[in-house]
């Protein structure tokens, strides 16, 4: 039948592939093409039939399914691969990921999650390119012209804060929709890669997710990107974290550079939820980030946190401007407490931007899945205040001003946090 998924089970054991078949029998879009029943016969049949998916499983006498598996993706990208293991094991997971899977079950597993991965895996496949040169980014007068005139990269604006639950997720979507909203074209990122939150704050499911990207380093194109990105009905561009949080491990540090730096070429903005443990992931984001906001609150747990991490900028030797701080759930203190002013000097560093406090508004606004800024709240000061952020940020870095250059990347970067704060130059930083 035309338009039906066509499956192909790889198990070495006849009565699991019956059992996976049968499961699959009643599914009018789904037609099982074969079974194979070693990692050789699937390759083989794999490059005869090319089916749509194969589930594959890992422990298999000759090559396992994660070497076939490897050898498919090679040989027949169009296939997507979902791995059936009873190891649940992050390890595994990650080199099923690395070897080109798309999804992986644990097995026992019932019908009903078989079939949804199989049509979650089918529905999100990438568009396979045979060219994985870049896409620059073309001018409106220019995208009919044989050279299109490349605009210049755009800029990776992290919201970080070394302190949790002080709003960086609620500042990262409302400022990446505020840009949206003026034609900017964003992305937003989950970086908090085990536990992210911008699915459920913009009430988006994660289909595909950043971990779709790990093992395609040298085809990041523009294709690629927008078959695992999602839209956002504010226009805005969104990669999600992994739906689960070990997933998240399949996804590298290198991965991250790649992934941030192909994005340059194709927005203007790319605005990166952060989480505040300072992993290496979440440095290598800070690292290649054109600015950081850096969220504070007027509470001395906060202020400590926040100047400590201004030392570590200092020793990581990112320049001043690089870092923008902003204090979030800004109350009036009327004389008494830690004012916003007080912030400012305490640190020793200019405010940037004041979001206030305002809780109903804010889960009043998460609990339906809209951002503030978007919602029957826009109008109010909350909203205001992020979107006078966005602007600003717009009218800083588009009004020609250069970025600033972090040029801090360096390989070394894999000698760790410690690593690099001790191998500096002795009269480096602070
Ligand atoms: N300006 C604000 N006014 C009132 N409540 C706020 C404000 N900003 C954030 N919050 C609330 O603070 C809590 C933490 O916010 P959020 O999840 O955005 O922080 P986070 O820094 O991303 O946290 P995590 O460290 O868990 O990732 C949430 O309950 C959120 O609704
Ligand atoms: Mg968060």
């Amino acid at each position: 039948m035309a338009g039906n998924i066509r499956v192909l089970i790889v198990d070495d054991l006849p009565e699991t592939r019956e059992n996976v078949r049968k499961l699959l029998q009643f599914e009018s879009d789904i037609e099982v093409i074969g079974q194979a029943g070693t990692g050789e016969e699937a390759v083989q049949m794999a490059k005869e039939h090319q089916p749509d998916i194969i589930l594959m499983d890992i422990n298999m006498p000759g090559i396992d399914g994660i070497g076939a598996s490897q050898q498919i993706s090679e040989s027949v990208p169009s296939v997507q691969i979902i791995i059936m293991s009873v190891q649940s094991d992050p390890n595994y997971l990650r080199r099923a990921m690395m070897a080109g899977a798309r999804d992986f079950l644990t097995k026992p597993f019932g019908g009903d999650e078989l079939v949804a991965a199989i049509r979650r895996v089918h529905d999100k496949r990438p568009t396979v390119t045979s060219t994985p040169a870049r896409q620059p980014r073309q001018t409106a007068n220019s995208a009919s012209s044989d050279e299109p005139m490349s605009l210049p990269e755009g800029n990776i604006i992290a919201v970080y804060s070394p302190k949790g639950g002080a709003g960086c997720t609620t500042v990262a979507i409302n400022l990446a929709v505020a840009l949206a909203r003026r034609g900017r074209r964003t992305i937003l990122v989950d970086g908090s890669l085990q536990f992210g939150d911008v699915s459920v704050m913009l009430n988006m499911k994660a289909v595909t997710s950043i971990a779709d990207l790990s093992d395609r380093g040298n085809e990041l194109d523009q294709d690629l990107i927008s078959s695992i990105s999602q839209v956002h009905r504010s226009n805005l561009n969104v990669l999600l974290a992994p739906p689960r949080p070990e997933m998240a491990d399949v996804v590298t540090e290198e991965n991250i550079k790649q992934l941030l730096a192909a994005l340059k070429e194709s927005f203007d903005f790319i605005i990166v939820d952060t989480t505040s443990y300072l992993s290496e992931k979440t440095l290598a984001i800070l690292d290649v980030a054109d600015r950081i906001v850096l969220l504070a609150q007027q509470n001395l747990s906060s202020l400590k946190n926040v100047s400590r991490f201004f030392d570590l900028a200092e020793s990581l030797e990112y320049e001043m401007q690089k870092v923008w701080l902003v204090v979030n759930r800004a109350k009036n203190k009327q004389g008494k407490g830690i004012s916003v002013h007080d912030v400012g000097k305490a640190l020793k560093r200019p405010i940037y931007g004041t979001v206030p406090d305002d809780e109903i508004t804010v889960s009043d606004a998460s609990n339906r899945g809209v951002p503030l800024v978007m919602g029957e709240h826009q109008k109010k000061a909350i909203s205001l205040a992020v979107i006078k952020i966005a602007d600003q940020i717009a009218k800083e870095l588009m009004e020609g001003k250069a970025p600033v250059n972090n040029a801090k990347a360096e390989p070394e970067q894999s000698k760790g946090l410690f690593g690099r704060l001790f191998s500096r130059s002795p009269n480096a930083g602070g």
